[in-house]
């Protein structure tokens, strides 16, 4: 079976690998993009990159409805603990774990992470997932940094990239990080939801393609691609 990745606009993506429902960065409620209510979506596992409201998001609603475990820093796992989410399992940048659906490593990112409540979060984090013989990269919210092309020579298949600016990369930064990556195929996310993150994807998308031999595939808030 193929592995099903859904946007739920922001930074939420859903990973379907046919044995587990992985979902990243569930910010729903609050979102005026979101597609998919906090109430209905799938979680087997939660992955939480970093502190922020806009990351964060729904997490405790959602683990506490669905039993799904927790995966993110340190820190937010003694918050979420302290604020009555029971499943969690930390791991911290550079660590990998091989979860009964496959593995997931957890990668640098230069942002924030202080927590709704004011709570320290620990440091930002990316996710690189090793799932069914695929890789996919899972930015999350950071500025560029050189080391991409680390991650990149693991061999991407989909790489989630933010080209929002203001908060993240922009669109000129995502294109030297597809440069630097160099993966298969990109989505572009984290951009749109707010009026400073306005972007144009499919100005992005051809740019990418003409420079790079990378496909862009954009995805409308629900959409989905398989791999
Ligand atoms: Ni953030
Ligand atoms: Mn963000």
């Amino acid at each position: 079976m193929s592995i099903k990745v859904t946007w739920y606009s922001h930074a939420c993506i859903l990973i379907q690998t046919g044995d587990a429902n992985l979902l990243v960065d569930p910010f729903l409620t609050g979102n005026p993009l979101a597609p998919i209510k906090a109430d209905q979506v799938p979680a087997d596992y939660i992955l939480v990159s970093h502190g922020h409201g806009d990351h964060v998001g729904d997490t405790i609603q959602i683990a506490k409805r669905t039993g799904a475990t927790v995966i993110s820093n340190y820190e937010i796992q003694n918050w979420l603990v302290g604020q009555g989410v029971q499943n969690v399992h930390p791991q911290h940048i550079g660590g990998g774990f091989n979860y009964p659906w496959g593995r997931v490593k957890l990668t640098i990112a230069h942002h924030g992470s202080i927590l709704p409540d004011g709570s320290y979060g620990g440091n930002p984090c990316g996710f690189l997932f090793y799932v069914k013989g695929k890789k996919i990269y899972h930015a999350c919210d950071t500025g560029l940094f050189y080391d991409m092309k680390l991650i990149g020579e693991e061999g991407i298949d989909l790489a989630v990239l933010p080209i929002g600016d203001n908060f993240t990369m922009g669109p000129d930064d995502s294109l030297r990080a597809v440069k630097l990556i160099q993966p298969k195929q990109v989505v572009p996310i984290h951009y749109d939801t707010f009026d400073v993150i306005k972007q144009d994807p499919a100005a992005w998308k051809k740019r990418v393609e003409q420079e790079t031999s990378t496909r862009v595939a954009l995805l409308k808030p629900g959409g989905h691609l398989e791999l």
